[in-house]
């Protein structure tokens, strides 16, 4: 969580004004940042979550992903609710779930207050649609 602080310190998110910043542990010992990065174009930015996991993903190949920490809120707010990822990260997150054999454990919150906690991401998505169907 402290890593996800800092992630989240150095979100880009002037139009939204919610920062989300989140901190992935892989299986050798990195830790990989991420935060959302908006755009002009609204839809062209990204979350915090698949930021770090496709970085996870380009740099350290084949590396499992062991767990992420995620904080998020309203920027300069005391927001204490524990804000889950989307629906469109956890599809992201699972492809890497399922590929790796390995449960993902998330741990989420708000920008301050109680940390809630997932054992994997196949708790958060159940039937989920993956390689198998293709
Ligand atoms: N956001 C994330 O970074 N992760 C999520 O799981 C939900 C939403 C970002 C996207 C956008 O920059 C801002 O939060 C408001 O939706």
């Amino acid at each position: 969580m402290r890593e996800a602080s800092i992630a989240r310190s150095q979100a880009y998110a002037p139009y939204s004004n919610f920062s989300v910043g989140c901190a992935l542990l892989l299986e050798n010992g990195v830790v990989i940042r991420g935060n959302n990065q908006e755009n002009a174009a609204y839809p062209s930015g990204l979350c915090a979550e698949r930021v770090a996991i496709f970085a996870a993903g380009a740099n350290y190949p084949g590396v499992a992903m062991v767990k992420m920490a995620i904080t998020a809120g309203p920027v300069g707010s005391k927001f204490d609710k524990p804000v889950p990822p989307c629906g469109a990260c956890r599809q992201s997150m699972v492809e890497y779930e399922s590929r790796q054999e390995k449960s993902i454990e998330l741990f989420f919150m708000g920008a301050v207050g109680k940390v809630a906690r997932s054992r994997s991401l196949s708790d958060l998505l159940p039937l989920i649609f993956d390689n198998k169907y293709l």
